[in-house]
């Protein structure tokens, strides 16, 4: 068969520590190859390699036989490898098209930018790829399914033999992922080799033709999909069996731990009314854009809120006040980790000791000892893979960088926890251990609300899950109702308004 591109025994490490150790196997055209790993495994560094941003330090890639020995992404990109990164780095401020075309910006005759014809072609590439969007938005001002798409169509639409998608949809939620895979699909019929990241097992027997999995940066599986299990791809990723990823549910406290009533971000808005008791987990659905991010940075007082009351514990807390909220116990783990307060050129010590400094803060060689200590424990405790505490932030894997946000608040003491998205982009093997800290907690006591757009993990995690739609609720799911079989069709038709809540049918 033919090969569109051969990796051959690349190697590559950090500062002495290998990434990636005698890595070799092929593309092949008109296939899709999933590479599958555990965070920190050296997926994202390997397609870097692929794409010349990055030298190994031995080995080489060939494409159409043609030897990309030098870090020459110019190179890779005219022999048609086209990347669509884990991190999006896309220019918020220009617009769509002018993202589609830049360094290859059409003329006018007049040797001016030919703006017109540059957003007519870029119309026409968005709607081959089944996006209707006006070419001339700021791509800053799209949300991130579509800023995926947009990549995809700058990456492929310039004659891509090869494409390389790291996570593509891990900022994606279920509903709108349906696209992003047509798209794929569509790609292969024309004959595009791919290689494609994810940690969605679902994504992984959907899509694949072949399945790549790299353990600490070593290839330990290669093999067509018909050839392989879940469990064995599972297996081959953390080297050992995994346990079952939802851990028996702790029935929750009969105390409120948090009210919400009639909270209204708009003054022509819903109101939303929210009870949550201590120890419970209460999920939040819905489609991206259905306002649970807004609803729980209202809570935490960093959204601004038009009308409506807090309490927690039975204690009111001064709506949109941040410092009030954290007073009163409240935490946020922010959906998006760049503006989650991680400094990138930090270390891993100083980034995961962040929220606890001031009991760090008298100096001194015991203080500095504890909180080595309390930073390890907690990094420990969501798997992080690091080459030590030194480690500058910026250097870990995109994963990896996701479980120091979750550390440094899993491990503080608050008694109400909201989470927008927690285990985006972090592996199987992980994830398990995270649901345990949240299950603990809520046995424990503490409150939690849950946004998620992971469908097992919102249905597999929760006491009682809350679908939105519009800035308001839509629907209400009780345990029972969890457990049902069409409970995912049932969230999907709240979330999509085909399903309007029975009066009654809410508590
Ligand atoms: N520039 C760098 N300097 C030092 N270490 C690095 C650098 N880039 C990556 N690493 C390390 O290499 C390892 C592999 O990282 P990589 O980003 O390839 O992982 P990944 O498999 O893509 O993980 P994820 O699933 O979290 O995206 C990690 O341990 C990371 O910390
Ligand atoms: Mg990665």
């Amino acid at each position: 068969m033919a090969t569109a591109l051969h990796v051959d025994h690349v190697a590559k490490a950090f500062g002495g520590v290998p990434v990636l150790r005698d890595v070799s196997f092929d593309l092949h055209p008109g296939e899709l190859t999933v590479l599958a790993g555990e965070n920190g495994a050296g997926k994202s560094t390997l397609m870097k390699i692929v794409t010349g941003q990055l030298k190994a330090d031995s080995g080489e890639v060939t494409v159409d036989g043609t030897a990309l020995q030098h870090a020459d992404p110019k190179l890779a990109r005219s022999l048609g490898v086209g990347i669509v990164p884990q991190e999006l780095a896309p220019y918020p401020e220009l617009t769509i098209y002018e993202n589609l075309f830049v360094g290859r910006e059409l003329k006018t005759q007049f040797r001016t930018l030919d703006r017109r014809g540059m957003a007519k072609q870029a119309r026409e590439m968005l709607g081959t790829f089944g996006v209707e969007v006006d070419p001339r938005t700021r791509m800053g001002d799209l949300p991130i399914a579509l800023m995926q798409l947009v990549e995809i169509a700058k990456a492929t639409t310039w004659g891509a033999k090869v494409l390389l998608l790291d996570e593509p949809t891990s900022a994606i939620p279920d509903r709108e992922v349906e696209r992003l895979y047509d798209v794929v699909r569509r790609l292969k019929k024309q004959g595009v080799a791919m290689l494609y990241t994810t940690h969605r097992m679902a994504e992984i027997t959907e899509l694949a033709d072949h399945v790549v999995v790299l353990r600490d940066g070593q290839l330990v599986l290669n093999a067509p999909l018909a050839d392989t299990t879940p469990d064995g791809i599972v297996h081959a990723m953390i080297g050992r069996e995994l346990d079952n990823l939802f851990p028996p549910i702790t029935p929750a406290g009969d105390e409120i731990g948090l009210s919400v009533r009639g909270l209204q971000l708009h003054p022509d808005g819903p109101a939303v009314d929210l009870e949550v008791r201590k120890g419970e987990i209460l999920g939040l659905g819905g489609l991206v854009g259905a306002g649970r991010s807004e609803i729980v940075e209202a809570i935490f007082g960093i959204r601004r809120s038009v009308a409506g009351s807090i309490e927690v514990n039975g204690r009111a807390v001064h709506r949109g006040r941040v410092a009030d909220a954290i007073r009163a116990g409240i935490s946020l783990v922010p959906e998006d980790r760049k503006g989650a307060g991680l400094v990138l050129t930090q270390s891993v010590l100083d980034n995961g000791s962040l929220p606890h400094l001031g009991a760090f803060a008298s100096a001194g060689w015991l203080r500095n000892r504890k909180r080595s200590a309390a930073v390890t424990d907690a990094t420990a405790s969501v798997r992080l893979k690091s080459s030590g505490l030194g480690q500058l932030v910026g250097n870990l894997s995109g994963g990896n960088q996701q479980k120091i946000v979750l550390a440094r608040w899993l491990t503080q003491n608050c008694s109400v926890l909201l989470l927008d998205e927690p285990t985006r982009g972090v592996d199987v093997g992980a994830r398990g251990e995270i649901y345990t800290i949240i299950r603990d907690l809520a046995a424990e006591g503490l409150t939690v609300i849950l946004v998620s757009s992971d469908m097992p993990e919102l249905i597999g995690l929760s006491h009682r899950v809350l679908v939105m739609r519009s800035g308001g609720v839509a629907g209400e799911l009780s345990r029972d109702q969890l457990d049902a079989d069409d409970v995912q069709e049932r969230i999907f038709r709240y979330a999509s308004g085909q399903e309007a809540t029975q009066p009654g049918e809410v508590a």
